[in-house]
């Protein structure tokens, strides 16, 4: 495991530790630097009640070292969300969804009042959009969604031999600017057929920590 990533993992426990207790229900995303926290978790799985997860990986992870999973539909808030982010920029705007989660973890964080996003630096950077914006679409729409993401002036590829947990494929949008994240996020997710794009700029995340 990258050094970085366990350091941003400890640093966001180490923050989390004296504001949970064992009523608490955490949110918890998908990645390797998530796996990370997962594995600062195995010393310590009853510090939290449990878990809503974002993801089939993070579930089988969680479920391994004894963490209780949720259903975001069986709790009422989260205090906190924990999730990585494949590019970060200053105003803690984000692109996600390398690993395909995206749109399970912006439901799980737009439910949660606080985001921890954990990165190492090669994360952060001044202007979104050299990492390719994952779209996942629904497979009957991927040509036309398709279309509609070159009209916006983009380059979308689909991952070749991936679903998402729900099923769906994913456009990867390059090419595109990102200077305006809530109006992308919003215009992409208007294209029928679109399920949610990896812009999270409506919910950004509120702290990072940077291993
Ligand atoms: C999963 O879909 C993604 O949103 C990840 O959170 C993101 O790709 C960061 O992953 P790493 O921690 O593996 O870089």
């Amino acid at each position: 495991m990258n050094r970085a990533k366990i350091r941003a993992a400890e640093k966001a426990l180490n923050y989390l530790k004296p504001k949970i207790h064992s009523k608490s229900i955490l949110g918890i995303g998908t990645g390797s630097t998530v796996n990370c926290f997962i594995e600062l978790l195995r010393s310590c799985p009853t510090l939290v009640k449990g878990v809503v997860s974002s993801s089939d990986a993070s579930t089988r992870l969680l479920k391994e070292i004894g963490v209780d999973i949720f259903s975001l539909n069986d709790v009422d808030e989260i205090d906190f969300y924990i999730d990585g982010a494949d590019e970060i920029s200053n105003d803690l705007s984000l692109i996600k969804g390398g690993g395909g989660a995206h749109t399970n973890e912006k439901i799980i964080a737009s439910a949660s009042k606080n985001f921890l996003c954990i990165a190492d630096e090669s994360k952060m950077v001044d202007e979104l959009g050299r990492f390719p914006i994952p779209v996942e679409v629904l497979s009957q729409a991927r040509s036309f969604v398709a279309r509609k993401l070159m009209a916006l002036g983009g380059t979308p590829r689909l991952r070749h031999g991936f679903l998402t947990d729900q099923g769906n494929e994913i456009l990867d949008l390059s090419g595109i600017r990102v200077d305006d994240p809530i109006s992308l996020e919003m215009e992409i997710n208007s294209i029928p057929g679109v399920v949610d794009n990896g812009i999270f700029g409506l919910r950004k995340a509120d702290q990072i920590f940077i291993g």
